[in-house]
């Protein structure tokens, strides 16, 4: 039987369960791809500490050559994350013939372009499905399953730490940092969870899925991201007396011959399927002209569900390899129709929008003066009114604007003296 030899750097959390599923699960892949797929060599520069899995300690190396430069390792994962060195260790093996597959989400989408020229003109490939959604199979999808298909939109929810404060924050009344904490104990944020509750994290996701979808790797200052962070309990809670969640999206959605790449907290109606995607969960919504509307759902973190998505692109490099082909991954095509990228100003959205404000005659009018100045019209409004004090919350709903009308608009009520802090607003999809 032939053996294809894997070599992996970052015995980390998802290395383990890598080594975890090729070990238990040896007998049932043999059977499935009728080769021996074995772990030759582990690198990582704790080899000490004690893993959720035994390994040989033979296998174990804190010298990264010992992948990159043995030729009988036929595939390299990489599982460190990180710009660098993990970029260098994934251009030497290129260099040295190896294939590749990494969860470096980050690292692909600021240097993917680099690195997958650099993969074909080798002939070998980089695969990435842990990337997006963990053990949720939709970079495959995208790639192979919907190959015919032409997309008009892709909407994520991509990041589960941000996913489980807002959905902490709506179904158990924590305060942001409340549910940080948790969130951070659970140990499924980044190292820096600023990626995660800045929107950095779903950027970089949103880079691939476009890339997947509309064929273009788009620069990371060419998407708009806004994070969790400005978001209370209080905005949470009046979207939900409107009948809105608000999650956190990152959208690339086809708006004539524009294409709008951004990453915003959303208020979504409640009725809509992403609305009920709590905790870590992350779903991917994906309108296609051929295959329709299709969500794609599950854990978006966590040990076994990223490993399981290594695993899968482990196997189906061994097959290349065992029938001696290559088949470039990248088989990207640009979406001709897609003329140029829309800046953040000149999108349009619904809002919804808090002020807090002096509770006292004519502020309201001074502030929708302001609004029909900018030719915003408002749909809603309600003063909120817990126990009275003298500023209120006031929480209005406003029609589609231009984001450049809106921000100007709010610029000009923010300096009212009967303004006391800055206004909060946040866009409304119509999903
Ligand atoms: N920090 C990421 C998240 C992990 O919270 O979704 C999975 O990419």
């Amino acid at each position: 039987m032939k053996k294809i030899n894997i070599g992996l750097i970052g015995f980390g959390n998802i290395g383990s369960g890598v080594i975890k599923i090729l070990r238990n699960k040896k007998s049932f892949l043999t059977k499935k791809t009728g080769l021996n797929i074995n772990i030759k060599k582990i690198c990582d520069q704790d080899i000490i500490s004690k893993r959720n899995v035994g390994v040989d300690k033979r296998l174990l190396t804190r010298d990264p050559k010992e992948i990159l430069e043995d030729p009988q390792i036929d595939i390299l994962v990489e599982l460190i994350g990180g710009i660098h060195p993990a970029k260098e260790f994934i251009s030497e093996a290129l260099k040295n013939g190896k294939n590749v597959v990494t969860a470096n989400k980050a690292l692909l989408a600021l240097h993917g372009q680099e690195l997958f020229t650099e993969a074909i003109d080798k002939g070998k490939n980089i695969y990435f499905e842990a990337s997006v959604g963990a053990g949720i199979p939709i970079i495959k999808s995208l790639r192979e399953g919907l190959v015919a298909n032409k997309f008009k939109s892709i909407l994520g929810i991509v990041n589960g730490t941000s996913n489980y404060i807002l959905s902490s924050m709506s179904k158990n009344g924590r305060t942001f940092n409340e549910a940080l904490k948790e969130a951070k104990k659970k140990g499924f944020a980044e190292k820096n969870p600023a990626l995660d509750i800045e929107g950095m994290d779903s950027a970089h996701k949103l880079i691939l899925l476009t890339y997947l979808c509309f064929g273009r790797l788009v620069n990371m200052k060419d998407v708009f991201v806004e994070g969790i962070s400005r978001i209370s309990l209080a905005d949470v809670d009046y979207a939900k007396e409107l009948g809105f969640e608000i999650k956190l999206l990152a959208i690339a959605q086809k708006e004539g011959e524009d294409l709008e790449v951004r990453v915003h907290p959303t208020l979504i109606p409640k009725s809509h399927l992403l609305a009920s995607v709590d905790g870590i969960f992350n779903a991917i919504y994906v309108e296609s002209d051929l295959a329709g509307d299709l969500l794609f759902y599950g854990p978006g973190a966590g040990q076994l569900s990223a490993a399981s998505a290594v695993v899968s692109d482990i196997v189906e490099l061994t097959q290349d390899i065992k029938a001696g082909l290559f088949r470039p991954m990248m088989n990207i095509v640009r979406d001709k129709t897609v003329k140029r990228l829309r800046k953040i100003d000149e999108s349009f959205s619904r809002y919804y929008i808090r002020f807090t404000a002096l509770d006292k005659p004519g502020v309201l009018a001074r502030i929708s003066g302001i609004l029909a100045k900018f030719c915003i019209s408002i749909a809603s409004v309600t003063q909120k009114e817990k126990n009275r004090t003298e500023f209120v919350p006031i929480v209005m709903l406003i029609h589609e604007a231009k984001e450049k009308d809106l921000r100007a608009a709010l610029s000009m009520i923010d300096r009212l003296d009967a303004i006391k802090e800055k206004s909060v607003a946040i866009r409304m999809e119509e999903v």
